[in-house]
């Protein structure tokens, strides 16, 4: 056996739409790209939506747009890709590290209430591994204090937080479409708003800061001379990217019935084996499952480890938990302290969970996890 960590969920479908944008010319910031963000925006309940080129480019012109800059401490969890932090330095403002909630991996308000500083100007809510965090109270801290919240929704695309979709909740909400996600279309990224001049201005940023849009430009019929008001970047989405996205829009739910399906019978099969921990599932949230993760309540970081070789071994990918930025090299001076990131980044693993996985390959996975953890 030869499992793969994730995979994509591709078909014909996928092939036919990429086919048809090369044989129309136009590749790039085009007519597909306008209507996957319409697809997307009306998916999720939001206002608009504004393609990117990932899910760090969206937080990056999230935070930029939003004013926030030099001078600006911005909360953002510890225990997450580094891209959430990274994305913070880009807007040329500093990251200050929260800790999370032990049992779902997310920042809570207290957390958030004790990485405070003078500076904070936002917070960036991570739905870790696509599980929502608790956002109602997390809005109202936020709105109380005169935070700025952006949702890094990188995992989260079709998950739901009290019956509405994450990007619904009226927040700038960004999105990936990385081959480690959910849907992909190869690299990629969206942010969803309700505020329809936060969408002009991100059009703008990821287009140069050019005053007019390509799309316009086309549709004229008299010459549009652009102009350039502003400094902006290329974070522009192709159309090939786009009309794999919209494909992928319509197999959302297929996609995430059939991780819901997986992750059910991991749980099943592992919850009462010793030594081993699942996220806590609230009762108000609907989880896309884009991860599986584990705790081996108690185990050092060499023992994961050993266990993750274990798996290897038998021809299953694993992936350590989350990292935890704040002990990469260039975060290592914010002097802050984690415990709950510290330990869930040494001692957790996320196992394969992909639409095609075959009832052989999780029987394999849940066998293996289960000699190597015992
Ligand atoms: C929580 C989180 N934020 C941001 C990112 C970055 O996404 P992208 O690769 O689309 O830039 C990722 C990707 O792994 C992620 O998991």
């Amino acid at each position: 056996m030869n499992i793969p960590i994730a995979r994509p969920f591709f078909g014909l479908e996928e092939e036919e739409a990429v086919l048809a944008v090369i044989r129309s010319g136009w590749v790039s910031q085009g007519p597909k790209v306008r209507e996957f963000e319409e697809v997307f925006a009306s998916a999720v309940g939001a206002r608009h939506a504004v393609a990117m080129t990932s899910c760090t480019t969206a937080l990056h012109a999230a935070l930029a747009v939003s004013g926030i800059g030099p001078g600006d401490d911005v909360i953002v969890p510890s225990l997450s890709f580094i891209a959430t932090a990274n994305a913070v330095v880009h807007a040329a403002a500093r990251p200050v590290f929260a800790d999370v909630d032990p049992e779902t991996c997310n920042l809570t308000v207290e957390t958030i209430e004790r990485a405070m500083t003078p500076k904070t100007r936002a917070a960036i809510c991570v739905h870790q591994m696509g599980l929502p965090a608790d956002l109602d109270p997390i809005m109202e801290f936020c709105g109380s204090r005169g935070l700025l919240l952006i949702e890094d929704a990188a995992c989260a695309i079709g998950s739901e937080y009290k019956g509405r979709r994450i990007g619904g909740h009226g927040n700038v909400a960004c999105f990936s479409f990385h081959p480690r996600k959910v849907i992909t279309t190869g690299e990629g990224g969206m942010i969803t708003t309700d505020d329809g001049g936060l969408a002009e201005k991100l059009r703008r940023f990821r287009h140069h800061g050019m005053s007019v849009s390509d799309l316009e430009r086309h549709l004229a019929t008299t010459v549009v001379l652009e102009s350039y008001p502003e400094i902006g970047y290329n974070y522009r989405m192709t159309d090939i990217q786009a009309a794999i996205g919209i494909v992928q829009m319509r197999k959302l739910p297929v996609i995430v019935g059939r991780r819901r399906v997986l992750a059910e019978r991991y749980t099943r099969a592992l919850s009462n084996v010793g030594g081993i921990r699942m996220c806590r599932i609230p009762e108000y949230v609907f989880h896309n499952f884009q991860s599986y993760w584990i705790e081996l309540v108690g185990a050092s970081r060499g023992e994961r480890d050993r266990i993750m070789q274990a798996l290897l071994d038998r021809g299953i990918t694993t992936r350590r938990g989350i990292m935890a930025i704040h002990h990469e090299e260039r975060y290592r001076d914010s002097g802050a302290i984690l415990p709950v990131t510290d330990r869930l980044t040494d001692n957790s693993i996320l196992l394969p969970i992909f639409p095609a996985m075959t009832e052989l390959e999780q029987g394999w996975v849940i066998a293996g996890v289960m000699e190597a953890a015992a």
